[in-house]
């Protein structure tokens, strides 16, 4: 690939999720907000993992790049269902659980005509970042709500099977919501999230190295909180 073909790639993946973040802001207030500051804490997580050898600088920077796609699949939840104001029923969590999937064909059809619509021609390298960049996002999207410990949704998946995109974006899920104004609880501090975090790292649910990252960045981190309302119901914190 060259290095024109990269970034017409970035480019047009970024436009892409620009307009997906006002869609969702017109379906959806909370998530719309939400989607913005998962992508700084995502980037935070990911650029701290790549600091720390467990990732490279090209993977992280495409996990904060389309971490705010991970609710894509919000679109085909009723704006009813996710700005209800009190607890969901059994049906409503139901419709809410299929937003990963939702989301995964929602995202691959948007970057298939992302890429179909690249006029630099591709040379095998491209279209192998191509492709990762594909993956990593699908993952991203369908496996945001998964635990390590296998009790997360879709598919229930453990360990080495989440891969760490999705990790990523989980971590920085959970922290968003803790620290998110609600209007049942005031926002939570960094440090104070960070604790919580770090018990669900005891607890074999989040990935500890991406845990430690936060951990270490808190300064960074309290300049996110206090910001707009975040974060929308299937976030942890109201489960
Ligand atoms: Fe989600």
């Amino acid at each position: 690939m060259t290095g024109e073909c990269v970034d017409g790639l970035e480019v047009a993946v970024r436009a892409a999720v620009a307009r997906f973040v006002a869609e969702i802001r017109l379906h959806d207030r909370a998530t719309g907000a939400h989607v913005d500051s998962i992508g700084a804490v995502a980037g935070v997580v990911a650029r701290g993992l790549a600091e720390d050898g467990r990732i490279d600088d090209w993977t992280a920077a495409w996990i904060e790049r389309v971490a705010p796609l991970h609710d894509v699949g919000k679109l085909d939840v009723p704006a009813s269902v996710l700005e209800k104001p009190t607890g969901l029923d059994a049906d409503e969590w139901a419709i809410v659980r299929r937003h990963p999937t939702a989301g995964r064909d929602r995202v691959t059809g948007i970057l298939d005509r992302v890429v179909a619509d690249l006029t630099t021609p591709a040379a095998t390298d491209s279209t192998d970042q191509i492709a990762l960049v594909i993956d990593l996002t699908a993952s991203v999207v369908e496996l945001h709500h998964e635990t390590l410990d296998g009790r997360g949704y879709p598919h229930g998946l453990t360990d080495a099977e989440i891969p760490v995109g999705a990790r990523v974006v989980a971590v920085a899920d959970v922290y968003d919501a803790l620290t998110a104004v609600r209007p049942y609880k005031d926002p939570w501090s960094a440090q104070q999230a960070v604790g919580e975090l770090s018990r669900m790292v005891d607890d074999g649910r989040l990935d500890g190295d991406c845990v430690a990252v936060l951990a270490r960045s808190t300064e960074e981190l309290d300049d996110l909180v206090g910001r707009a309302p975040r974060g929308g119901p299937d976030a942890p914190a109201r489960r």
